[in-house]
Parts: structure tokens; C-alpha cells; sequence
């Protein structure tokens, strides 16, 4: 049976990387024997916006909450909509409305692409940063009082609850399960955040103590910054709060080359809702309809989606044929210092795929 996904392309390159991300599924689904059927929508982007006065429809819950999984591109015209409104009436939404508390992020330094770390090469990286969706340190709860003044006071709550610290830890330790060197770094700052932190690392040593296989360590978010660009090689499962896990899932790309090949997934891992997977880099306005984006930002985000809806043997192989791609100057892109076209690298990662 067919795995339903519901497909939105978005803005700006949006609209080119994910037919491209479409075409790599379609092969590896004639390669693997999975099928799917792809369902696509116009609402969350800005041309939709301009013809209805709203990112999306009233009902748009309805039709995609029922796919198994998004398969998204980017969305932002900021020459026509404000961000602040593209983002809030759409990806926003879903993350919120459907429960995606796990934002994942790969690190791993791919063949082809420079490292601004030095003297580093293919495999010494190889990495998750899983970041907390939900609570943490971005509540709305908090207030300002005599504004404008000389005494104002402006205050903002940390939330963290027992449900929501300890599925994000599970999340992070059943995914070190399934990897090789079953390595989870916990970021924390409980020398200097003396209520929540603690109670974080109290939760991290309860559920440390369920996975004994498991090495855990951890470091506060000042130095763990230092040595992710220092020492990038420690690291197996990066788990963390909003907060600091938004700036490590921002860091760990960063320290691995281009923001156009960096994929992320928005996950709702108990399946009550869809996974949301999407590139990290966004509408690009400033190449958009040149032919002259990278894709593979978008096709690493369905090999990150294949994972999820339970096709490893198929993510596998389209990193695979990420790799092999990238490894070859004549499949690059303009941002890798290449003149591949858009069509050009998705079509050369199709062709390594059938070929691997
Ligand atoms: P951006 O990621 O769209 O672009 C930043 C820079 O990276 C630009 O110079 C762009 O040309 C380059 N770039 C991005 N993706 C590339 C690719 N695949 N290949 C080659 N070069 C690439 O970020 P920016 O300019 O800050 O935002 C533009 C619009 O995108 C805004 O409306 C913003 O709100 C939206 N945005 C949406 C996101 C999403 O949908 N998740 C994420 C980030 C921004
Ligand atoms: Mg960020």
C-alpha cells in the first residue's frame, strides 16, 4: 500500500526543488517496491495569500492531516507578504497543530562540499542535532509592565513539562539505539539556569539509566558550541531544549557547508499527525527561477522522510546517490562552485540511484 503524501511546494525555489525531490522518490520507489501517492496543494504560500487574503483554507487540516507525511519546500515572498505572516499562517501551524515536537537535523560532511572547519573529510562528521519543537524557553508566557518608563519590567517563562522533556529525551535515545556508535550528548546549562536545567538533566539521567547501552554525556551549551566546531568528530545524538537546540541545529549545518544541501524534518513520531520534511534553506528570492538552485537540500529531506515512514533500505540508498552526486564537479550547482542546473543535479541523483 501506497504511503500518502501530501506535497507543498511553496515559494520561490521551492517550486524547482521539489519536483526534483519528487523525481529521486518516483526512482527509488521503482527501485525498492514502495509506491506512494503524492497529493499536491497551492495553500501555504504567498501566491496563494494574494488571491485569497490567507496562507491557507479554513479546512486545511482536513485535507492533509490524514496524509502520512508533508513533503515541503519553502514559503516566504517577503516583496509581497511579510514573513512574519507567510511563516505564522503556515509552517507554524503545522508544527503546532500537528504535534511536531522532534525537529531533526543531520550534520555530515558530504563529499565535494568545503568545510569552513579545517582539515576535515567525508565520514570525520556524522551527526544529529535533535531540537525540542514545543515548550522550553519559547512560551508565551511572560509579560511587560510599565512600558516606556524608567522602571519597566519585562519578563519571559521557561515551560518545560515532565510529558514534554521526556519524549524529546526517548526520541533522542531511540534513535542513538539505532545507530552504531549509540552516543547521546545532552546540552545544558544548569550552572547558570538553576530551576529548569537541573530538572532537565534529572530527566536525562532517569532516562539514560532505561538505555544502558547507551554512552551519555553532557555539556553545557557555551562549551558544546566550542567544541562542535572544534571537535564535530565526539558527536553521535545532540539532544536539546527550543532554545539551544535552535542554535545548534543552525551551528551543526553550519560547520558542514552550504545551507543548500542541509535537510530537516518537523516529526510527529507517535504517527498521530504528519511528519513535515523540508530543506532548511528557504524561498531564495534572489535565484529563484534561474534553474540555478541546489536540490539536494530537498532530496536529502525525502531520504530523511523515507526514514520515517519506515523505508531505510530506500533513504539509504538516495544518500547514496547524494553522495556520489556530490562527489562529481559536473553535477554541482552554482553555490558548490559548479553550473549544474537545478534538473541537471536531481536528474545525475536519479541516475547514480538506479546505478547503485
Ligand atoms: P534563504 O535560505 O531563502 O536564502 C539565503 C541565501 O542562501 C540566499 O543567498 C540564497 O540564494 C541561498 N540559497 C538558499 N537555498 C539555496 C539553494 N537551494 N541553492 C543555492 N543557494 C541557496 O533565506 P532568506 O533569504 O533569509 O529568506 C528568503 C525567504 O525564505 C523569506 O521569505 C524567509 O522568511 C523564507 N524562509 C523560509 C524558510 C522555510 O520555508 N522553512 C526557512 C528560511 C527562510
Ligand atoms: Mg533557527
Amino acid at each position: 500500500n501506497a504511503h500518502r503524501i501530501a506535497v507543498i511546494a511553496g515559494d520561490g525555489i521551492g517550486k524547482e526543488v521539489v519536483p526534483e525531490g519528487l523525481r529521486v522518490l518516483e526512482a527509488v520507489a521503482s527501485r525498492c517496491g514502495c509506491s506512494f501517492r503524492f497529493d499536491h496543494f497551492d495553500f501555504a504560500s504567498c501566491d496563494y495569500y494574494l488571491q485569497h487574503g490567507a496562507m491557507m483554507p479554513a479546512d486545511w487540516k482536513a485535507q492533509i492531516g490524514g496524509h502520512d507525511a508533508i513533503f515541503f519546500g519553502a514559503v516566504g515572498w517577503p516583496a509581497t507578504v511579510p514573513d512574519h505572516v507567510s511563516l505564522w499562517g503556515s509552517l507554524i501551524q503545522f508544527r503546532r497543530e500537528f504535534d511536531q515536537y522532534v525537529n531533526l537535523r543531520p550534520v555530515k560532511l558530504m563529499p565535494g562540499v568545503p568545510s569552513p572547519l579545517a582539515n576535515r573529510k567525508p565520514g570525520d562528521i556524522d551527526f544529529y542535532v535533535v531540537r525540542e519543537n514545543t515548550e522550553g524557553e519559547y512560551s508565551s508566557i511572560g509579560g511587560r509592565i510599565f512600558p516606556d518608563t524608567d522602571r519597566e519590567v519585562v519578563v519571559q517563562e521557561t515551560v518545560m513539562t515532565r510529558i514534554g522533556v521526556d519524549r524529546i529525551l526517548k526520541y533522542a535515545f531511540d534513535l542513538a539505539q539505532r545507530r552504531d556508535r549509540k552516543h547521546v550528548t545532552s546540552a545544558t546549562k544548569s550552572n547558570g539556569i538553576s530551576i529548569t536545567m537541573p530538572y532537565w538533566d534529572e530527566r536525562v539521567e532517569a532516562m539514560a539509566a532505561l538505555y544502558p547501552e547507551i554512552r551519555c554525556d553532557k555539556y553545557h551549551i557555551d562549551i558544546l558550541a566550542a567544541h562542535f566546531v572544534q571537535h564535530p568528530d565526539w558527536f553521535d545524538v545532540v539532544v536539546a531544549s527550543n532554545l539551544f537546540g535552535d542554535i545548534l541545529s543552525d551551528l551543526g549545518p553550519a560547520c558542514t557547508g552550504t545551507i543548500g544541501i542541509a535537510p530537516a524534518g518537523n516529526i510527529n513520531p507517535e504517527r498521530r499527525f504528519p511528519s513535515l520534511f523540508e530543506p532548511v534553506h528557504g524561498s531564495a528570492p534572489d535565484i529563484a527561477g534561474q534553474g540555478i538552485a541546489n536540490p539536494i537540500g530537498q532530496i536529502w529531506s525525502a531520504a530523511l522522510m523515507l526514514d520515517h515512514l519506515g523505508e531505510p533500505r530506500a533513504a539509504a540508498l538516495v544518500l547514496d546517490a547524494i553522495e556520489a552526486v556530490l562527489a562529481r564537479p559536473e553535477y554541482r550547482t552554482r553555490d558548490l562552485g559548479g553550473t549544474a542546473s537545478t534538473e541537471d543535479c536531481g536528474k545525475a541523483v536519479v541516475d547514480a540511484l538506479m546505478a547503485g
